[in-house]
């Protein structure tokens, strides 16, 4: 089903015979005053024109053919084209979203092949709240784009090579406590781990231990290959029981390692072609100068001159990198999966990082065509505006926040529902709890900061995920309710807009097909977190105002309508986002 932008776009079209090609853009206002959809085709095209925009609007509206949908459309401010639906027809676009099981989201034009590399922890490391951010942004970008009908690949680019290994194996040889390591394998790993890596910096023939261990399983000891690999096992493991709880699945799963055979490769055809050379020892890629500097991620501004900032693709000892091991990646995604697009979700800091991989591999594989996008974001900060810490300073891990946010929802669904019995106050408060988590952190701009709260995150009013949850379970009472008045049924009748609420809902819930599209334009799922807060207030203020079990006939008919296609969207929405709705709470 077409949007209702979308069918205003090709009516204008027609109407604009004086400008062939022209792409007239109308989108939904959120302003009563001005209609409800709006155009700024006249302004854009007076300009080019060199025309006055106000009558170029008139002449436009003089041919333009919307009569079936809107009222007369008028010209504001300077030049813009204001579109008020006629009920009829708003009611009868609702009749079609409601039997519409995409609710109104269109098939994309083009259905791409889109890769998305997101989570990717490290091995014997706990995971931490930085990870949080990349795992829940990266699986609601792959919810949206499976929904939206393209091919996701959702890949996990697991840290499972580097020179912590060699720390972490001579911790393993001299201080490993079996009976921890059964225990809490990933804290006890991350105990040798500190513990070498203290000694290390102040003792060189712990350094030159860790060293020897590294180059050993590098050259592929089987001894240092054993134990790597039961970390690998059992990190894993700790992976999978945190995916598991937030619902989070991969198509795969490759540490870095498994590009290690293609490293060498991809250095060498990167000197061959001229793109990496020898410096001091090391193999870099320097800038080729082709683009204006301040663009260049070779370049860096230092005391007002462009200095060479070049990437590093082979140490001086011959190790290779993150860089080199990202080319690999690249290329074995290219011939994997011939993807339209690959996306990156990490933190903001490795943005010089990917700027560089990408550069590197336009140059290597200059014919090849695939976005590449970084999907960046922003770090999560305490109260006191500081990285988010544990009282005692620690980064916070990830399973600890999530226990926590159960346990918060817990002692808040127990004070709302003291009488429900205890197993389904739990399953309640997962729900409740995880969602908070989520909702949290794909709510704000991915770019910026923001400060955890639980108190905030897991408030029942305001933007939050309880907010929207406790919306669709009002929603779904009012069916329980209807079905002991035998009133479900009625719902079949013809549908009547009347009342500005009613009218004000349908307009809301005909937006979310326009909004789930553009969510992929600039990879940003708070436009859907906006989208369903704007839609649940909608909803209560139609609730206030409109009763639905008192009703009757075809009001009733359309109201229980109402209040069906509200509670989908919700869910559905929520769903994108990676969050349940639950039927009670
Ligand atoms: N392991 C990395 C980290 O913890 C994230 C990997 C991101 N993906 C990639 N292809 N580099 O920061």
């Amino acid at each position: 089903m077409q949007t209702i932008p979308t069918l205003l776009e090709s009516r204008l079209r027609a109407a604009l015979t004086d400008f062939p090609g022209a792409e007239p853009k109308v989108a939904a206002v959120n302003d009563a005053r001005f209609g409800d959809y709006q155009t700024n085709a006249a302004m854009v095209l007076a300009k080019q024109a060199r025309a006055n925009p106000r009558q170029l609007a008139q002449q436009i509206i003089d041919k333009l053919d919307v009569a079936d949908l809107c009222v007369p459309p008028e010209i504001a401010g300077a030049g813009f084209i204001n579109f008020r639906l006629r009920p009829e027809a708003l009611a009868a676009r609702f009749v079609e979203l409601a039997r519409d099981e995409r609710l109104g989201v269109p098939v994309p034009a083009k259905v791409k092949s889109i890769v998305i590399d997101f989570s990717g922890p490290n091995i014997a490391k706990p995971m931490h709240v930085g990870h949080i951010r990349s795992t829940i942004l990266g699986d609601s970008l792959a919810r949206i784009a499976e929904f939206l009908g393209h091919r996701v690949v959702r890949d996990n680019h697991i840290g499972d090579w580097g020179t912590q290994f060699g720390m972490l194996l001579v911790g393993w040889k001299t201080i490993l406590d079996r009976e921890a390591l059964a225990r809490d394998p990933i804290a006890e790993m991350e105990r040798i781990y500190k513990d070498v890596n203290a000694r290390q910096q102040a003792d060189e023939s712990v350094r030159e231990a860790a060293r020897a261990e590294l180059v050993k399983l590098q050259a592929g000891d089987e001894e240092n290959l054993a134990i790597w690999r039961e970390m690998i096992r059992l990190s894993q493991a700790q992976f999978e029981a945190i995916y598991g709880r937030l619902g989070i699945r991969f198509d795969v799963t490759l540490g870095e390692s498994f590009y290690n055979p293609w490293l060498r490769e991809v250095v060498t055809d990167l000197a061959a072609r001229g793109i990496a050379r020898e410096s001091e020892g090391a193999m870099c890629v320097f800038s080729d100068r082709s683009g204006p500097e301040k663009d260049d991620p070779f370049l860096i501004s230092r005391d007002g001159q462009w200095v060479d900032i070049p990437a590093l693709v082979q140490k001086a000892d011959g190790a290779a990198n993150y860089t080199t091991t990202d080319l690999a990646t690249l290329a074995h995604r290219l011939r994997e999966w011939t993807p339209d697009e690959i996306v990156y979700v990490t933190d903001g800091r490795q943005q010089h990082h990917f700027r560089q991989v990408f550069a590197i591999f336009r140059r290597w594989k200059s014919d090849a065509d695939v976005k590449l996008a970084h999907v960046w974001f922003g770090s999560i900060l305490g109260e006191d505006g500081k990285p988010f810490k544990t009282r005692s300073g620690d980064t916070v891990k990830l399973a600890d926040l999530l226990d926590e946010a159960e346990e918060r929802a817990f002692a808040l669904v127990s004070e709302k529902n003291p009488t429900l019995d205890e197993r389904d106050r739990r399953e309640i408060a997962r729900v409740v709890g995880l969602g908070a988590v989520k909702y949290a952190d794909l709510l704000p701009n991915r770019q910026s900061d923001y400060v955890f709260s639980w108190e905030k995150m897991l408030s029942f009013q305001g933007n939050t995920a309880p907010y929207l949850q406790y919306s669709y379970v009002r929603i779904r009472s009012i069916f329980r309710k209807a079905a002991e008045q035998g009133a479900g049924s009625r719902e079949q009748g013809a549908i009547v807009l009347e009342a500005l609420a009613e009218l004000a809902l349908a307009k809301k819930l005909a937006q979310f097909g326009e909004v789930v599209p553009q969510i992929l334009d600039d990879y940003r799922p708070n436009l859907l977190a906006n989208y369903l807060y704007e839609l649940a207030a909608t909803f209560h203020s139609f609730f206030e105002s409109c009763p639905v079990l008192k009703s009757e006939g075809a009001t009733q008919a359309t109201r229980l309508a109402l209040c069906n296609v509200s509670a989908r969207v919700l869910a559905k929405g929520l769903a994108l986002l990676g969050i349940e709705a639950p039927e009670r709470m």
